[in-house]
């Protein structure tokens, strides 16, 4: 089967063909992306009108392109898969009428993907891997914990009280005039740096469940900034600092990371895959932070290639595909979705300024 799939949640529009043959390298048969971080930069983050605009300006050039790259016509597609939410809701709208109207026009199966579903089945596009296992989901708006036991099944063992870690990262890279997005300069800069030099908090560490909060590392990076007497500092000070803001994430998110295996293996004895995905995936320091915790417990750690990890369409052609395989399809009465928790039942989390 063949399937086009759309993305505009965010601040990237892109489109993709996918096939789900046994060959895993070939089941990207085509794939366009525009990223608007230039549009956005001015900003200083991304500006939900601008994001809507450009989307609307850019999709169907993708979508030609995807096709093209692909060498398919509309009559080789088995339907149509698109990013419903949960995003900002004006770039999502442009993405849902346009794979609504090429459905309808082309009669085939329209499926409206979760976008974090689409995070969370991106390992079994590239590594075929079974269900369940264990998602880690660190980008600039998500910050979760879940169990994936199958599509359209999942249990939310954790979600962030406060920032996302992406979020945090940004907002880091801001305070020390770094630019955006902030997750590659600070990483880059922590590369020269003493992570030993500044004590930061480790959010959450030693505390019950999976939770997690990064405002308050956010704060103490401010306050370390100020007693140096404000950016932009010296390359040494931004390099310890980064490096020490970097590894203290990397400590909360295993410290979160291994209570949730422990919730995991509790439900799913024979469960030992821990998948990370999301834009922070690409930070080399954090897998590394990760990959070490997971072996100390056991476990197996796997994470996308990095233009996989990060928003992209193919995800999205993949989760329709997985989800069309189960019988879930959508109609053209379906609406976009501003929030759309994977697990609808998961308690909120009982803290102010909780994200879903
Ligand atoms: O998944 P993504 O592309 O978009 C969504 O937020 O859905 O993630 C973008 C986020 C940004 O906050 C960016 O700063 C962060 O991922 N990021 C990184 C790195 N590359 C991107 N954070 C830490 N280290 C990186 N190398
Ligand atoms: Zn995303």
């Amino acid at each position: 089967m063949i399937f086009l799939g759309i993305e505009t949640s965010c601040d990237e529009t892109a489109a993709a063909v996918v096939n789900d043959g046994n060959d895993q390298t070939a089941r990207i048969m085509g794939q366009a992306i525009a990223s608007q971080v230039d549009e956005h930069r001015p900003f200083g983050g991304i500006v939900p009108e601008v994001a809507a605009r450009s989307h609307l300006q850019h999709l169907d050039g993708l979508i030609t392109q995807a096709m093209n790259e692909a060498e398919i016509g509309w009559a080789d597609l088995d339907g149509v898969a698109v990013t419903g939410g949960p995003g900002l809701i004006g770039g999502v709208i442009v993405g849902v009428m346009a794979a609504k109207s090429i459905a309808l026009v082309h009669d085939l199966p329209f499926v409206a993907v979760n976008h974090l579903e689409g995070h969370a089945l991106t390992v079994r596009l590239t590594d075929d891997l079974p269900f369940p296992y264990l998602l880690l989901l660190v980008s600039g708006g998500h910050c979760q914990l879940l169990i994936v036991e199958d599509v359209d099944r999942y249990v939310r063992l954790g979600t962030t009280i406060d920032d996302a870690l992406g979020e945090a990262f940004d907002k880091v890279a801001k305070m020390l005039k770094l630019g955006y997005p902030g997750g590659p300069p600070v990483e880059r800069a922590a590369r020269a740096g003493d992570a030993a030099r500044f004590d930061l908090p480790r959010p959450m560490k030693g505390r019950e469940g999976c939770h997690f909060s990064f405002s308050g590392l956010k704060t103490a990076v401010k306050h370390k900034v100020d007693a140096l007497g404000g950016a932009p500092l010296s390359e040494q000070d931004t390099a310890d600092l980064c490096a020490a803001f970097q590894a203290a994430a990397g400590d909360a998110l295993a410290d979160r990371c291994a209570n949730a295996i422990t919730e995991f293996r509790t439900r799913h004895p024979q469960g030992r895959d821990l998948v990370v995905s999301g834009g922070v995936a690409a930070n080399q320091a954090i897998r590394g932070r990760l990959q070490e915790m997971c072996a100390t417990l056991d476990m197996a750690f796997t994470a996308p290639p990095v233009a996989l990890c990060t928003d992209n369409a193919a995800m999205i052609a993949w989760a329709g595909l997985e989800r069309y395989r189960h019988g879930l399809v959508d109609g053209f009465d379906f609406a976009p979705r501003p929030r759309w928790p994977l697990d609808p039942d998961a308690a909120p989390a009982a803290f102010a300024g909780v994200k879903a």
